[in-house]
């Protein structure tokens, strides 16, 4: 790679311990100023004259809406290419649409099937790159994830400056392992935060996923630990925060029957967080959409649930990103 190389956003694994909680802080105070009233300097027109290019071989409410609000915030434009719109895929390599696009917008914000593609895209673009969802990874679902959590918990917001004062807390994420999950607990490791995670047996963390994890780990000075379990009630002992997604993935529809079937008993019930011992206080989260068997309604649309906070904390984490990767060319500060 050149000296000129950009510096692109693949995972939470491309990030330092202090660079994700920057990022999160960042986004935090964003939030703050815009809400009330004023975006700040660094901000206004920080991407005026700029494109961003958001392309998208899956569907999107959240990632679409907050990634173009983002840009459109920022003074940018987003131009939203969705696979009909362009030839990638089905009449262009995706060398050549990298090289073609990358040449004339400043990012490139790409959502895709195998994250082969989104590598592929990074490695061949002379602009930065956002992973926007592959099948393996979520980074700016986990941004937003830790701003919730950040605000759900008020203690750590009175921590040090450097991390995000989340050290000894407990994550359970009872479903399916999946891209959420893995970057989720990758960014876990790095904050001190230790993550409990129960997925029914044949779906479990693969291996070389589970090594990537703890390989992360040894990025922190302050590391979180993993723990994995087939048996939801003891992913859920003690646990500040229930977390799941859905238990088919975008291109996984073929499966349905079978993991219906092989996540029973898997739902997060407020039975399940008592029978476990979640604490007290527990807080639920899911980066939807949501499905009715994964989290019942009582839970869903309960005080406990902080969804559509996580929801709303996409645009938040979209602008931090964007401020980081385009605007500070890489320079999380
Ligand atoms: N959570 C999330 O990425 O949602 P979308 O698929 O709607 O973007
Ligand atoms: N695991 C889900 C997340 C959707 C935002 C999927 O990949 O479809």
């Amino acid at each position: 790679t050149s000296p000129f190389a950009p510096r692109h956003l693949m995972s939470i694994a491309d990030l330092t311990p202090a660079e994700l909680s920057t990022l999160v802080r960042n986004a935090a105070s964003h939030k703050n100023a815009v809400k009330s009233g004023h975006v700040p300097a660094s901000l206004q027109g920080s991407l005026f004259g700029k494109t961003v290019a958001l392309t998208f071989s899956k569907r999107s409410t959240r990632t679409r809406v907050s990634t173009e609000g983002a840009v459109a915030l920022m003074g940018g434009h987003p131009m939203f290419l969705g696979k009909d719109d362009i030839q990638l895929g089905v009449n262009e390599s995706l060398y050549d649409t990298s090289v073609v696009i990358s040449s004339m917008v400043s990012c490139i914000v790409a959502r895709v099937n195998g994250h082969d593609d989104v590598a592929n895209l990074a490695k061949h673009s002379s602009v930065p790159v956002i992973n926007a969802l592959s099948d393996l990874y979520h980074p700016l679902q986990t941004i937003a994830d830790f701003l919730t959590i950040h605000e759900a918990f008020p203690s750590s917001q009175t921590s040090n400056v450097q991390g995000l004062g989340l050290e000894g807390m407990k994550i359970a994420w009872v479903g399916d392992a999946n891209n959420v999950l893995f970057d989720l607990a990758i960014g876990a490791m790095k904050l001190g935060v230790d993550i409990s995670v129960a997925t029914p047996k044949g779906y479990e963390i693969p291996a070389t996923m589970r090594q990537i994890i703890q390989d992360a780990a040894k990025t922190s000075p302050k590391a979180g630990s993993l723990i994995e379990t087939t048996v939801p009630e003891e992913a859920v002992k003690n646990a500040d925060i229930l977390v799941t997604d859905t238990w088919i993935s975008m291109g996984q529809e073929a499966e349905k029957i079978a993991r219906l079937k092989a996540f029973e008993g898997f739902q997060i019930t407020p039975e399940l967080a008592k029978r476990g011992g979640a604490k007290e206080g527990w807080q639920f989260m899911h980066c939807l959409p949501r499905h009715p068997e994964e989290v019942s309604d009582e839970v869903f649309y309960s005080p406990k649930s902080l969804v559509f906070q996580e929801a709303e904390n996409r645009l938040w984490a979209a602008i931090s990103a964007l401020e980081a990767f385009v605007v500070n060319k890489g320079k999380i500060v």
